[in-house]
């Protein structure tokens, strides 16, 4: 009996892509109309590497706004992720001819809605972490929890748990493992890493929001891989070899060039989310770049980080959106001490501002007594790596001071005093050559450790 499976719903990525222009505009407007009633609300904040610091207050959780277009839009979005269903519902002419009609896909509406649940979670925490300062042991488990509902999603797809062990390893593990209930572990603490590790790599204008766009665009452009182009454009995606595609259990060594429709349809999927969260950070930008007329807040930090989480769980393709992660990564292990409590970790790591010059300068910590055995070792190899600079007291040769341990203090140590300008274009470029890297990594190096 012929099967009429309708093809997945290319004409809705146009009406997503109207959508998202929708929300640039949108989020253009509203930011600057609601800018003042924000700071009203007292969700105010001064900008710390300005001489205005303490005069002109900045509207803060400016993001709030950015979630609230995004997340609306997304659910009105919806009839048209399944635009191609309901049009089949609708004519009865295949009925008439005897064939039947594929089943609506439910588990697609609870990708969708699970989703969105986790988006919404990420949004309330984010807020109240604004308004209220949550303290870091009780923010951590939140987005853990916030991503039950994506895992049940997986688990009810018989999500892949297996991954590929790379060749010099295989002696010892084989050909492939299943890593089971840890593969669930390890996406539960994907999503409380992206929601956090953005936030904790802020401070200067444009920081956060520049992040989130650079990701979401990588993580389109690897979308847009896998969605069935012409065969002349298939071709040479083909010849970039597909060995290395771990992430789909049954097809991958089919990959990218077969464009299996489920591999299309997850892809989709993410770039329904993806579109529009580039448009409203870009709307968002506007205001947020230097000199900052709004900040973003961690509401923002938050509901973009789940936003990758989401795709990434949903798509199945956690790891490769690990691997656009690369300086949220290197500044959390960095960031690891302070975190942890094994050096002083004042509330804000911001580079030091000289208003004289107009530059920043690493922004440091300080010992008021000489720091533990271990704290000792820890930022003496940390120094000898060129991550911080330390200062000594001149007889005992104790640590008095060491520069704060983020990226952005680790750039003014290398690169040298900057303005705040040039400082998030360096922390750009940095997010871009990660993904770059990330690309190589995935599709190109993978086959070299991979043999598919
Ligand atoms: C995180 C960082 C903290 C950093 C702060 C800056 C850790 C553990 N925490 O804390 O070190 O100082 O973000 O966002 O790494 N601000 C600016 N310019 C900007 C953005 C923010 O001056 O472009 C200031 C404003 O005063 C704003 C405040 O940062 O009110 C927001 O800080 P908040 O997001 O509450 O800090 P955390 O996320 O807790
Ligand atoms: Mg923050």
């Amino acid at each position: 009996r012929p099967l009429l499976d309708p093809v997945p719903p290319l004409p809705a990525l146009y009406t997503s892509v109207g959508f998202s222009i929708f929300a640039f505009l949108s989020t253009v407007y509203l930011v600057l109309a609601l800018g003042q009633t924000f700071v009203k609300a007292g969700l105010k904040g001064g900008d710390l590497l300005k001489p205005y610091r303490h005069e002109i207050p900045i509207p803060e959780s400016m993001g709030l706004v950015c979630a609230s277009v995004y997340i609306l839009l997304l659910m009105l979005f919806i009839p048209f992720a399944f635009s191609n269903f309901i049009m089949n519902f609708a004519s009865q002419k295949h009925h008439l001819e005897g064939i039947s009609v594929v089943e609506f896909p439910h588990h697609q509406l609870s990708v969708y809605l699970s989703s969105l649940l986790s988006l919404l979670i990420a949004t309330m925490l984010g807020f109240l972490d604004d308004v209220f300062d949550i303290r870091w042991r009780h923010k951590l488990p939140i987005p853990i929890i916030a991503s039950i509902p994506l895992l049940m999603v997986y688990y009810a797809e018989r999500g892949n748990t297996h991954v590929v062990v790379p060749l010099p390893l295989r002696f010892m593990f084989g050909t492939v493992v299943n890593l089971g209930p840890l593969y669930y572990i390890y996406m539960a603490l994907l999503s409380t890493f992206s929601t956090n590790s953005i936030n904790i790599l802020a401070g200067i204008n444009g920081s956060e929001v520049s992040q989130a766009l650079i990701i979401a665009i990588s993580v389109i452009l690897n979308d847009l891989l896998y969605l069935p182009w012409p065969m002349d454009f298939r071709i040479p995606l083909h010849l970039l070899g597909n060995k290395a595609e771990v992430e789909f259990g049954g097809v991958w060594s089919a990959g990218m060039a077969h464009g299996s429709r489920e591999l299309v349809e997850r892809h989709l999927f993410s770039l329904y989310f993806m579109m529009p969260l580039v448009a409203v950070c870009l709307g968002f930008m506007y205001h947020n770049w230097y000199p900052a007329r709004a900040f973003p807040g961690d509401t923002l930090c938050y509901v973009t980080g789940m936003a990758f989480a989401v795709v990434g769980i949903q798509a199945h393709f956690s790891k490769t959106l690990l691997l656009f992660f690369i300086p949220q990564i290197f500044n959390f292990v960095m960031s690891c001490p302070q975190l942890f409590g094994l050096v002083p970790c004042p509330r804000h790591r911001v580079p030091r501002y000289d208003p004289d010059t107009n530059l920043l300068y690493p922004s440091t910590t300080e010992f008021p007594k000489p720091p533990s055995r271990i704290t000792n070792v820890t930022l003496r190899t940390m120094a000898a790596l060129g991550l911080t600079e330390l200062a000594l007291h001149p007889s005992t040769g104790a640590i008095q001071t060491a520069t704060n341990l983020t990226i952005l203090n680790f750039l003014l140590v290398r690169l040298g005093p900057m303005n705040e300008k040039r400082l998030v274009q360096v922390l750009m470029c940095s997010q871009v050559a990660g993904s770059v890297l990330a690309f190589v990594v995935r599709y190109g190096l993978a086959g070299l450790v991979y043999d598919g």
